[in-house]
């Protein structure tokens, strides 16, 4: 049997988002992003040797693991990263890259995070086992954000903040966080998020854009710290809308929100003003609605749970 390397690495949700960068060749943001590190969507990449002189991808399969799908083009985006991570770690041969995931690909989760994350790590294993490389996992996160620009914050954990190329874990926030997203829809996006950070530059409200996610960035951070829990909800649903309303005021504008995504919006803030306590809301560029909660919030967490999954799929942490 041929030698083979394998790696896995989580997805990721950004609280204070990536979007809009200075550099797209190397995807270099516009501003600083903070993320939590997702660690039950995990993905898998499995490289093996291979006859022949040009690099395959195929769907990985196993017992846990869900296969994942790519287009003609997704596949070229990752074997293109795979040849560029080849070259830097001077690799020699022909590879076959397999990948998966833990969680269905059909359920409305990006994966390219965890995806060239995974990437990375496998390639350094293969590299490590063929000459001697010695990177810094800061070095690999970088090398990593050229294939995708929000895997870079999927090597640190549970917290992780990227500006320009430096990526680092934050310490002292929340850990033992829960997630749950709510799948309204699960299709594919009409607008990759690629192509959502070229166009949100033609938006008239982009000018201040970076000035308004750095503070939120600084504010977060302490709110978090601070264990103000409702101050960090505030900042983070004022966030996504902002980059929700750079989306639909883009030259032309596009879209993600659905008249579901409105609805489960709606049932949080409700929570919120009946309660005064709720689960801290964002989204990415997609119709999902995901929420944190704090872990003394796990039966809450159950409760809003039981009422999303009755009209959609629900994935969750607990
Ligand atoms: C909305 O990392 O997918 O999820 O660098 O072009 O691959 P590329 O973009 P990508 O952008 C993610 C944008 C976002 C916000 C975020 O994760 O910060």
């Amino acid at each position: 049997m041929s030698e083979s390397w394998i790696a896995k690495a989580p997805s990721n949700i950004a609280l204070i988002k990536y979007m809009g960068k200075t550099n797209s060749k190397v995807n270099l943001p516009t501003n600083g992003s903070l993320s939590l590190t997702l660690g039950h969507l995990l993905t898998t990449v499995k490289i093996s040797e291979l006859q022949g002189s040009e690099d395959q991808w195929s769907a990985l399969t196993g017992e846990g693991i869900q296969a994942v799908e790519l287009s003609e083009k997704g596949k070229r985006r990752f074997l293109d990263h795979f040849s560029f991570l080849k070259k830097e770690f001077g690799i020699e041969g022909t590879y076959l890259i397999e990948s998966g995931n833990n969680f269905p690909s059909d359920c409305g989760l990006a994966s390219s995070a965890s995806s060239f994350a995974a990437l990375t790590l496998a390639s350094y294993e293969l590299a490590k086992s063929k000459a001697s490389a010695d990177y810094m996992l800061s070095e690999l996160a970088n090398l990593s954000r050229k294939g995708s620009g929000s895997s870079c914050r999927s090597l640190f954990s549970p917290w992780c903040q990227w500006r320009e190329d430096s990526v680092e874990a934050i310490e002292a926030l929340p850990n033992n966080l829960l997630h749950s997203v709510v799948v309204v829809h699960n299709g594919r996006k009409k607008v990759s998020s690629s192509e959502a950070h070229l166009r949100v530059l033609t938006s008239a409200v982009f000018e201040g854009r970076v000035e308004r996610a750095e503070k939120r960035l600084s504010d977060l951070k302490q709110s978090l710290r601070t264990k103000n829990w409702k101050e960090s909800f505030e900042i983070c649903w004022a966030e996504f809308w902002d980059m929700h309303g750079l989306f639909e005021t883009s030259a032309p504008p596009f879209g993600y929100m659905t008249p579901q995504s409105l609805q489960v919006l709606n049932q949080v803030r409700e929570q919120w003003e009946e309660f005064n306590d709720g689960p801290i809301v964002t989204m990415d560029a997609g119709a999902n609605v995901h929420l944190i909660y704090r872990a003394d919030q796990l039966e809450l967490a159950k409760d809003l749970n039981q009422k999303f999954s009755q009209e959609y799929s629900t994935y969750n942490s607990f």
